[in-house]
């Protein structure tokens, strides 16, 4: 993957993070003028960067409000508001308006464990470097650029290593590298997901067949967390589905899954933790039969569309192709 793709790809895996799928209602980027394109991409870029530095900083001060005064976030939180002022300052020369910060009296859930309020950071930071990855080649003007490419560095370089040394420790293992240990704990990961995979295409395909697609979306809407509840009992793990593009927003990816920035669509991605836990994202292409509801609009029947529709009013998960990426496998192991 070339740089900007894998940018894209980060953008558009983390763009469901929870911080992000709990914010506020998105506000309209302030109008200017239309005929002046770069001007318009430059306000789009600016304001997303200074949206998602606020929403940093709003989020580090509720966790100060729950944990008091504590570093690195005490450190961070000032840090944020200096990037904001950054970016803020950027918008006078070209006389664009700032936008309001719409994170300002947001309300964050902020975790009991402090651990995974680090990690909750880390993703963020991640995210905020795949913001600026994102929103770069939007921007012409060198000294826009100069203040992005500075708040990534800070983000990348500083805050990410800061909030990793109080973090649970995820980080991504290749399969050559697994000890006797995760070797037993990934082979048991591996199992749990065949056994998802068999008994919940074995009800999808009979469903299709008779009675026909709009009734199988019962199987997966209703089937399918049962049966990953049932298989993850069995296994005495915990198995689940997640996507860039979902379907159901109960599908959101994990901490620990956001954290791996550049997942490899062609085999099983690994992580442990200090725990000893070990985590695996592994991919799933989609067969034809999946297109009659993940297709394009020819694939998907109008009867078939009214029920996804009545269902999921924010589904993502159309206008693939057959051999697509659709999604992952996320499978927790528990420490031996
Ligand atoms: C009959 C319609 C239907 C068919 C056919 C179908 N799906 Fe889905 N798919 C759904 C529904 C409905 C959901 C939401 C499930 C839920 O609520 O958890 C879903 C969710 C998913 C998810 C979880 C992520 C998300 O977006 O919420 C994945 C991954 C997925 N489908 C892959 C597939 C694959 C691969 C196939 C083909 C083997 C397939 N689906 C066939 C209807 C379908």
């Amino acid at each position: 993957m070339t740089r900007s793709t894998a940018a894209l790809f980060t953008a558009s895996i983390l763009a469901l993070t929870t911080l992000t799928a709990m914010g506020p209602k998105d506000t309209a980027p302030t109008k200017v003028i239309q005929h002046d394109q770069a001007k318009v991409d430059l306000k789009v870029a600016l304001d997303t960067a200074l949206d998602d530095e606020r929403k940093a900083k709003a989020f580090y001060k509720a966790v100060m409000e729950k944990f008091g005064e504590r570093r690195p976030f005490s450190n961070i939180i000032q840090a944020e508001q200096r990037h904001a002022n950054a970016l803020i300052a950027q918008y006078e020369r070209p006389h664009l308006p700032v936008p309001e910060d719409r994170w300002k009296d947001y309300t964050f859930e902020v975790p009991d464990s402090f651990q995974e309020t680090a990690d909750m950071s880390i993703v963020a930071e991640i995210e905020n470097v795949a913001v600026y990855d994102r929103i770069e080649s939007m921007v012409s003007d060198e000294q826009v650029l100069a203040v992005f490419e500075n708040l990534r560095w800070a983000s990348q370089e500083r805050h990410l290593r800061a909030f990793t040394r109080h973090g649970s420790g995820w980080r991504s293992i290749p399969q050559p590298e697994l000890n006797t240990t995760q070797q037993s704990q990934f082979d048991r990961a591996s199992e749990a997901q065949q056994a998802f995979f068999n008994a919940l295409f074995t009800e999808l395909s009979t469903a299709l067949s008779e009675p026909g697609p709009s009734h199988a979306i019962q199987i997966c809407s209703e089937r399918a967390p049962e049966i990953a509840a049932q298989v993850s009992e069995e296994h005495q793990l915990s198995i689940g589905r997640t996507s860039s593009k979902l379907r159901n927003p109960d599908n959101a990816p994990p901490l620990w899954a956001r954290m791996i920035t550049e997942p490899n669509p062609n085999e099983p991605n690994i992580m442990t933790n200090n725990a000893g836990e070990l985590a695996v994202l592994s991919p799933i292409q989609l067969a034809p039969t999946c297109l009659q509801c993940h297709g394009s609009e020819s694939d998907i029947s109008t009867q078939t569309r009214a029920t996804l529709n009545k269902l999921y009013p924010h589904d993502q998960a159309t206008g693939y192709k057959a051999g697509d990426l659709r999604g992952w496998f996320v499978i927790e192991v528990p420490a031996d």
